[in-house]
């Protein structure tokens, strides 16, 4: 469905998107990670057709996004990081304003509208205009102009971007129900979020590719994966655990309880509850870590650069 190759940007000397490569199929719901100023709405906005690559190619169903990105954007529904909204036109005009745009009119245009605004739970506010609307509603009309002409790809700039815990959730659930028939791209600096609803994440960093895998498969990165806390009373248990032969670093914390990393990502549990038997240890409490992607994320995007800052 979206194919680019070796992309490119740049803004005067400032090379903002370098060299980036991928692949999407349909039932995808990707996630674009990366810090501020990676070169997530750059990319987009060159898969939207909106940005000419100064290097690279994007193929979305097989048709050049630079060479004729009218074609491309048939099959496109985009939300940019800001949507601009006509303040003073109600909900259900400014779709019908957007479907006439897109070439709908009559019976097609108003069932198109209906549609929108029937994924989108817009029917509470569909005559009231855009100036008096809650963020959530507006990021919903946002999201619903992307499905005017039912296209097979969203490309969603940060969709759920400053709402609250319960839209954040009404439009995840949204998302996830759009994706089925689809392809879904979105950029967001939200981690729970690509757990919740991407099947695929893509980290960037100063505009390069440093991960792309499955969200489960990336955890198993953080040094905290398979990482083992435990409560325990008996005599020598940190130096014991030690001496185990799959288990790294064993950190004792000030509330008394005792952390064991593995050295290779393997399970150690199952070693742990093993010693504690041997050694007749009375455990209280023990916890297997299933890594956090907030802790590859900075594994990853932690430049040497932002470390010395962070020194400083
Ligand atoms: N039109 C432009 N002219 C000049 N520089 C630009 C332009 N658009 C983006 N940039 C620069 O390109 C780099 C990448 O920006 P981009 O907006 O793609 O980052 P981002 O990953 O979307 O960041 P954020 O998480 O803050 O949204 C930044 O250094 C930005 O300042
Ligand atoms: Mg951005």
């Amino acid at each position: 469905m979206i194919k680019a190759k070796d992309l490119v940007k740049d803004f005067g000397l400032r090379r903002a998107v370098n060299g980036v490569s991928f692949e999407v199929e349909k039932g995808t719901v990707l996630g674009f990670l990366g810090p501020n100023g990676a070169g997530k709405t750059t990319t987009i906005r060159m898969v939207a057709g909106f940005l000419p690559p100064t290097e690279g190619s994007i193929l979305v169903k097989g048709i050049d996004v630079a060479r004729d990105p009218v074609a491309a954007q048939k099959s496109i529904g985009y939300m940019p990081e800001t949507t601009p909204l006509y303040e003073d036109m109600t909900v259900s005009g400014f779709l019908r304003f957007l479907a006439e745009v897109r070439g709908f009119r009559g019976t097609e245009r108003n069932n198109r509208v209906d549609y929108a605004i029937e994924r989108c739970f817009l029917q509470p506010v569909r005559n009231q205009t855009v100036d008096t609307l809650s963020k959530g509603y507006r990021q919903r009309t946002c999201l619903a102009q992307t499905l005017l002409h039912d296209p097979d790809i969203l490309l969603l700039d940060e969709p759920t971007e400053g709402l609250d815990p319960n839209q954040k959730q009404v439009v995840r659930e949204m998302i996830k129900e759009m994706a089925a028939e689809r392809v879904v791209m979105l950029s967001t600096h939200v981690l729970e979020e690509v757990e919740a609803i991407c099947t695929r994440a893509i980290i960037i960093s100063a505009g390069k590719v440093v991960a792309d895998d499955t969200p489960a498969a990336l955890k198993e990165r953080s040094s905290k994966y398979n990482a083992v806390t435990l409560s325990a009373e008996g005599k020598e248990i940190v130096p014991t655990l030690e001496k185990l032969p799959n288990i790294g670093k064993v950190q004792s914390l000030e509330n008394g309880k005792i952390v064991a990393f593995p050295k290779t990502g393997k399970s150690i549990a199952a070693d742990i509850l093993g010693a504690a038997q041997r050694h007749k240890w009375k455990v209280s409490d023990i916890k297997v870590d299933e890594g956090r992607l907030d802790d590859v994320f900075r594994q990853i995007t932690t430049t040497e650069d932002t470390k010395k800052k962070e020194v400083a």
